[in-house]
């Protein structure tokens, strides 16, 4: 306890200044004066190598896991940078309560990509900074800063207070891990710091076969913190700062390289580093301009950044290693069931998939690699379960095989549209890149072996002409073993015929004609469930109507798969609505507003949108839920986010891609705006060779698309048609017909 007292007699006349003057809210900087009740809702920082959440008790790391298949998760490495500072005296150290009138402010800055957190002692003129995050260049390391500083009015008044002062600094990094064994390999001095590395090896292999050796991780501190530490402040200096940074690599000689690079330049530099790769993201990559709801602005902005910091840095000291996939809470979480065990899922291709890949192209490459670089494993999982081809497992981790939870076999049996999944996204990559070279290295293998696994899987009636996908689940996972659920055979439709299409580009011999006639045999026959008399899909064989469903599912024929917008589709629109579970995942309702935006009855969307995110976002730091606020469910949930994100630019927007025959097509319908909302910049949206500035307002939307790599385009709309040469400026206004802009 600092001896205080004194000095703030008289001071009870403590002048509140709320909610003054300036009410304008910084779209990229979330301020809070409390923290969430829920610290599981504290921003979760990563920067595709390395992610914890703040106050949290875990860091992880790409692609490391432990545990035997179903029990694999995300291994958790203490948090070693949960480090905290206080100011002291000979007689104690500042406690909150001890010091009436200090303001605390703890921050997100989005732009800047850093956590801070600010004390003021503004009685003792005294202010303490704290800075948390992932080096998004320098990105093995892991950064906390601080910097205290007086006010030049009270320091000449040292007599009021004990000086000196000092810092204490603390880690508190939460339990032992349960999922390494740590040993210490290096010890230094250096100019009276210590300086350590650790080694961890992992108990427990995900699956031997196909992982031979647990995986090894070097810590490299650029100072030990086992005992709390005191940092001496000095009476004649006016500010104090201070580092630690912890480095992580699977070669100790990166990690102690990144450690070495950092230590050379000044504690301002590496912070301006850090902030300059986040600029230039949203500079020059990828931002969304709301105006009109600022509110609405910063949840967007909140959303780009906690989806796009869990993705590889696409610029690094250091070469990255090959990224193992976003997971549906991120690379920052992964230790709880609740964190889906770090896994991937379905949610990447179709939730996360279409925002990330208009982040950067590279992001669409680099997520669908991981599906390449474990093709073996998706075949090794066809086969035991007594199937063709490949087969992608429901839940995959470090060696790409099943490691759906014990708890529940059969979603891991049933839910095989995520093969299919895959392959619609594959060919979405190729409907806004028209990377033709792309799809014959990388997409071609995994199609082909998917192809080869829906014949294998389907079971057809030579009878009736006519082919089922029985005992299956689709994304309603309250109606387990159902035959022929709409939306998988839906997907399975389109992946066969991409499949088809890109065999005839990139396949080599005519021996293969067989083949594809197989594929085109079973898209041709595969049952798409309709009721004519209510005009509608019933979800699967035997649905009884008026029965609950968890999530969307049938309405996913319209948007995104872009299969039925016709009045059927509206239909099932009407229908669904008053079946699905009201504690539905949060990006069912974003999908029920970019449908509704694709019919005759777009203002019905605006209620589905206002819900997909209210009721799922934290206030504090815009961190999202699964569940609406009051169920539990998972924290800093990204996929909830990817939906949302893609009702805006895709549903409000008016904006698809597609592939047709050879050529990439963007597409475009008159936007509409969400309430309140006057005017949508999105910069950039990338189509073929461009990066287009897209804006929408209420009555008409542009595309601005500078040349950049020498493409040509053709416009069509109605019966309009034109070429346009590399780089091109188009509007569309309410009421006129679809613009499509092709590739030649
Ligand atoms: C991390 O540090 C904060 C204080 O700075 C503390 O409240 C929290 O409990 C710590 N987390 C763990 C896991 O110990
Ligand atoms: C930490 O370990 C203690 C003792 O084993 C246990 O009771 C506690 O639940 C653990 N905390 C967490 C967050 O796992
Ligand atoms: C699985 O692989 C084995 C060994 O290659 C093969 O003999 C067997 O036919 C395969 N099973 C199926 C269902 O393809
Ligand atoms: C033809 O394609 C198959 C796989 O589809 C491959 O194994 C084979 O090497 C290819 N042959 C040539 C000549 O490229
Ligand atoms: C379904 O529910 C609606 C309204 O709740 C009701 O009007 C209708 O009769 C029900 N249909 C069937 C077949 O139960
Ligand atoms: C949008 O434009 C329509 C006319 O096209 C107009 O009636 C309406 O008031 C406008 N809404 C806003 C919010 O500006
Ligand atoms: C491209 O089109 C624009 C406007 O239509 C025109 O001003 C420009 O000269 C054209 N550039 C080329 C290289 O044809
Ligand atoms: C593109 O066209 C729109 C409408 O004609 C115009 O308002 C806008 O300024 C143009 N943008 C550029 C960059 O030329």
């Amino acid at each position: 306890m600092l001896m205080l007292q004194w000095v703030l007699m008289g001071a009870c006349a403590l002048a509140l200044s709320n909610g003054s003057s300036a009410d304008y809210l910084d779209p990229y900087l979330l301020q809070t004066k409390s923290l969430p009740s829920d610290l599981n809702f504290m921003p979760s920082l990563s920067n595709g190598h390395l992610g914890y959440t703040v106050f949290g008790d875990a860091i992880f790391m790409n692609g490391i896991y432990n545990g035997a298949s179903g029990r694999s998760k995300r291994a958790r490495i203490p948090n070693w940078l949960n480090i905290s500072a206080e100011i002291c005296d000979k007689f104690g150290c500042l406690t909150d309560d001890d010091v009436a009138g200090s303001e605390v402010s703890y921050e997100m800055d989005l732009r800047n990509g850093y956590f801070r957190y600010r004390k003021e002692y503004t009685k003792l003129g005294l202010t303490l900074e704290q800075r948390s995050y992932p080096h998004r260049y320098y990105n093995r390391a892991l950064v906390y800063e601080l910097e205290a500083k007086r006010s030049a009015r009270l320091s000449g008044t040292a007599e009021r207070i004990n000086f000196p002062l000092f810092l204490r600094l603390r880690q508190q990094p939460g339990n032992n891990s349960d999922a390494f064994d740590f040993e210490e390999v290096n010890r230094k001095s250096r100019s009276g710091e210590d300086y350590r590395t650790l080694r961890g090896r992992t108990k427990i292999l995900e699956f031997e076969p196909f992982q031979p050796e647990p995986h090894e991780i070097f810590v490299v501190f650029s100072e030990s913190l086992e005992q709390d530490r005191q940092l001496e402040w000095p009476t004649w200096q006016a500010s104090l700062q201070h580092r630690i940074i912890i480095s992580i690599d699977r070669k100790e000689d990166v990690a102690r390289k990144e450690l070495q690079d950092l230590l050379q330049i000044e504690q301002h530099e590496m912070l301006r580093r850090h902030t300059q790769v986040w600029n230039e993201f949203w500079d020059n990559e990828f931002s969304i301009d709301i105006e009109g709801d600022p509110e609405l602005s910063r949840i967007v902005n909140a959303g780009i950044f906690y989806l796009s910091s869990s993705l590889p840095s696409l610029t690094s000291n250091q070469a990255n290693e090959p990224y193992y996939g976003l997971s549906p809470t991120g690379l920052a979480r992964g230790n709880l069931e609740a964190d889906y065990q770090g896994h991937n899922f379905w949610d990447t291709e179709i939730w996360m998939w279409p925002v990330a890949a208009q982040f950067h192209f590279d992001y669409g490459k680099i997520l669908l690699d991981y599906r390449l670089r474990h093709l073996e494993a998706a075949k090794y999982n066809a086969n035991v379960t007594g199937y063709e081809g490949a087969r992608y497992p429901w839940e995959s981790a470090y060696t790409g095989t099943e490691v759906t939870n014990p708890c529940c076999p059969d979603i891991a049996q049933q839910e095989i549209h995520i093969s299919p999944d895959i392959l619609f996204t594959l060919q979405k990559y190729f409907a806004q890149s028209n990377d033709i070279d792309w799809v014959c290295e990388k997409a071609w293998p995994i199609a082909l072996e998917v192809a080869q696994f829906l014949v294998s899987r389907a079971s057809c009636e030579e009878s009736e002409d006519i082919c089922h996908l029985r005992n299956v689940m689709g994304p309603d996972e309250d109606h387990a073993d159902v035959d022929d659920n709409v939306y998988t055979n839906v997907v399975s439709k389109i992946a066969l015929e991409f499949a088809e299409w890109a065999g005839g580009k990139c396949g080599n011999a005519s021996s293969a004609e067989q083949t594809y006639l197989s594929w085109r045999a079973l898209h041709d026959r595969l049952l798409i469930l309709h009721d004519e008399e209510l005009n509608y899909h019933p979800q699967h064989q035997g649905y009884k109507i008026n029965a609950t469903v968890k999530q969307a599912d049938t309405i996913l024929l319209g948007y995104p798969l872009q299969f039925d917008t016709s009045d059927s589709h509206l239909n099932d629109l009407h229908y669904y609505a008053k079946v699905t579970r009201e504690s539905g995942p949060a990006m069912t309702w974003s999908m029920f507003a970019a449908n509704y935006l694709g019919t005759g009855e777009p203002e019905r969307a605006h209620e589905y949108f206002e819900r997909g995110y209210k009721s799922y976002v934290r206030p504090e730091f815009k961190v999202w839920s699964e569940n609406p606020i009051g169920y539990d469910g998972s924290a800093n949930f990204l996929t909830g986010i990817g939906g949302f994100l893609q009702a805006l630019i895709f549903g409000y927007g008016g904006l698809d891609f597609a592939r047709v025959g050879d050529k990439s097509h963007m597409i475009s319908r008159p936007a509409l705006l969400p309430p309140n909302v006057e005017r949508v910049t999105i910069k950039y949206i990338k189509f073929a060779s461009s990066k287009c500035i897209f804006q929408f307002q209420n009555a008409s939307s542009s595309f601005y698309c500078p040349e950049l790599g020498g493409k040509r385009f053709e416009l069509s709309q109605g019966n309009r048609k034109s070429q346009l040469n590399g780089s091109f400026n188009v509007t569309i206004k309410k009421g006129e017909p679809l613009l499509r802009i092709s590739t030649l």
